[in-house]
């Protein structure tokens, strides 16, 4: 949430902070904003309320030189947003111009602390706090800006990752973080700084990631790194995985349907060196250390947010079908607040795209503390969550850059997948055939998906005769039913359709009073065991003259003589088939989406990653 860019260099530093920020959109798109440091003791702010776009147009009627800068997207938290709560925000006497991603939950009393010695806010934000903060004693101590920094931050309270530049030291950046993540691209002679490493992989793939409560004092040639204490730190070089190819649109009209399509090599890239070359074999390098505990737990706990954690429910399914462990799913956000009953001998399993879900990361440690042993399936390499966790799976889908996830889930299915069968195998739950079974299936998901993504005109056609509804239906039983959950939040998220997702049977409870000739109904109805009910769950729509989107195992033709529409899906086994029927929902949310002429990619409100709670 609120995407963060830096720059240090010999380099005009606007054309990179624009990029960067271009690039960190997904992360929040209420206003943007940027500081550039001509070397001549003048920082100069500009920020606009709207997208980076926006920002651009305005930014380029002004004086845009400048060697160092630093640049802010926005999703608002505190104040709305408009032209004056966009960041960067500047102290009162306009020593130090900052950004921040983030929520500094003891704003009110330090703003009401400096109020009383006369500093007075043009601001809503707790940004605006902090700024004035570290001039305060930037000015009264007669510090360093560095020093005036850590001061400030020791007494804040709450999450940051900061870029701050300090009028009186024009050949410094600073970087802070704590809770919100920062990573720094080295160069020659220059350093980048941003949120993730999407807007540095074009210039240089040498990074360094921060911890918490780690500073950054950039020059041109010089990185110094120390804790807020005060203790000095070793840079950590790494070396990016990530290619500039996977971080465009490449030909596509959208992120959205470019990741939709990149499905079947996210999920090859995910099980690739997991899956034996002779399908015969699964294993996860990154749960070795923890398999002999894992193996035992009493509980699996798997935690996540939004589409991750209808990944999780998946899981369950998964992991209580095939290894026959208890498992049980919770929202991050909940689990955290309720006084969970945690032991030791539970396995916790966290899901995140973004490895920065501030819930998700609060509730790990957490879970962490009441000794449980804590697992995460991230797809973002170096984020938080890896970092805090006992051990883990990467996804290995790549760059996920629209905001509404659909490769991720895919390859967090995948990953939970391998690791249900490979349990369900070391537990003695599999016999070798249908365990090398699984493993065959789960290699052929690819090419099924190929195939549905052939018919990808068919959901659009059927996208212009829905196009208009207000209200959507989605239904499924066992493993179809948190994908009738994922199939609606995709059409919410990016259409504004309201839509809900219902397990088939639940209907005659509730829904069914909404039925009639105006509610679409997308039901999965997959030849499975569940089959006879959801025929005649279609049935009672169809007595209520409900539309009926069916999705149906190829050559189906029963379904075919009583839905509205069908759409076929390739055989799998019933546990992988949520890989399968996603798709079609993924597909006809884009499309409904792009015929309402809805931002697919930045859909309103919505950020790609949540770091606030
Ligand atoms: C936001 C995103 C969703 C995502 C959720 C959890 O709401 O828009 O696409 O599923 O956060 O994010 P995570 O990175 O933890 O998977």
């Amino acid at each position: 949430m609120c995407g963060i860019v830096g720059y240090i260099g010999n380099k005009e530093a606007y054309p990179i902070l624009i990029n960067g920020l271009k690039r960190l959109e997904y992360r929040g798109y209420d206003s943007a904003g940027v500081s550039l440091l001509d070397g001549k003791n003048d920082i100069s702010v500009l920020k606009k309320k709207g997208k980076v776009g926006e920002l651009d147009e305005y930014a380029r009627q002004h004086d845009i030189s400048g060697n160092i800068g630093i640049g802010h997207t926005r999703w608002a938290t505190h104040g709305e947003p408009n032209d004056i709560n966009a960041h960067p925000h500047t102290s009162m006497n306009g020593h130090f111009t900052i950004i921040h991603n983030g929520i500094i939950e003891n704003y009110g009393r330090l703003k009401k602390r400096l109020e009383d010695r006369s500093y007075v806010f043009e601001t809503e934000t707790d940004t605006e706090v902090l700024a004035n903060l570290m001039e305060y004693i930037y000015l009264k101590g007669q510090v360093s800006a560095e020093i005036a920094v850590r001061l400030a931050l020791h007494k804040a309270i709450g999450a940051y990752g900061l870029a701050i530049l300090c009028k009186d030291e024009p050949d410094k950046l600073i970087a802070a973080r704590r809770g919100s993540p920062l990573v720094i691209g080295v160069g020659e002679d220059e350093y980048f700084l941003a949120s993730d490493a999407t807007p540095i992989v074009e210039h240089t793939k040498s990074v360094i990631y921060l911890n918490d409560n780690d500073v950054a004092i950039l020059g041109r040639d010089e990185l110094v790194l120390k804790t807020i204490k005060n203790d000095k730190l070793t840079p950590k070089v790494q070396q990016l995985d990530m290619e500039i190819g996977d971080i465009e649109k490449n030909g596509y009209d959208h992120f959205m349907l470019k990741e939709i399509f990149e499905q079947p090599r996210s999920i090859k890239d995910t099980f690739r060196g997991r899956i034996s070359t002779d399908r015969e074999n699964i294993s996860l390098g990154g749960l070795y250390s923890v398999l002999p505990v894992l193996e035992k737990a009493k509980r699996i706990i798997i935690l996540g947010c939004g589409t991750s954690w209808h990944a999780g429910l998946i899981g369950e399914y998964l992991i209580e079908d095939l290894a026959r462990m208890p498992v049980e799913v919770e929202y991050a956000s909940e689990f955290r607040y309720r006084n969970p009953i945690i032991n030791n001998d539970d396995v916790v399993i966290t899901i995140s795209q973004s490895g920065e879900t501030a819930d998700s990361l609060a509730a790990i440690q957490q879970a962490r503390q009441a000794g449980a042993t804590v697992l995460g399936i991230c797809n973002v390499v170096g984020s938080s969550i890896p970092r805090e966790t006992d051990a883990g799976v990467y996804t290995h889908a790549g760059p996920e850059i629209g905001v509404a996830s659909t490769k991720a889930f895919t390859a967090q299915v995948t990953v939970l997948a391998m690791m249900a069968i490979l349990l369900g195998k070391k537990r003695g739950q599999l016999e070798d055939t249908v365990f090398k079974n699984l493993i065959q299936e789960l290699s052929d998901i690819p090419d099924k998906i190929e195939k549905i993504l052939q018919f990808n005109h068919e959901f659009k056609k059927l996208a212009e005769l829905y196009k208009e509804a207000n209200n959507f239906l989605y239904l499924g039983r066992g493993y179809s039913f948190p994908v009738a959950l994922e199939g609606a939040l995709k059409l919410k998220e990016i259409s504004y359709i309201h839509a809900e997702g219902y397990p088939a049977a639940e209907m005659k409870h509730g829904p069914i009073a909404l039925i009639d000739e105006n509610m679409p109904v997308v039901v999965i109805a997959l030849q499975d065991k569940s089959y006879d009910k959801i025929v005649s769950n279609i049935q009672e729509i169809k007595a209520r003259k409900g539309k009926v989107i069916a999705l149906v195992t190829e050559g189906d033709t029963t379904i075919k003589e009583m839905a509205d529409h069908v759409l076929e899906i390739p055989p799998t086994l019933e546990s992988l088939a949520s890989l399968l029927t996603v798709i079609p929902l993924q597909l006809l949310s884009y499309h409904i989406a792009v015929l309402r002429g809805c931002s697919v990619d930045q859909p309103r409100n919505l950020a790609k990653s949540v770091t606030v709670e």
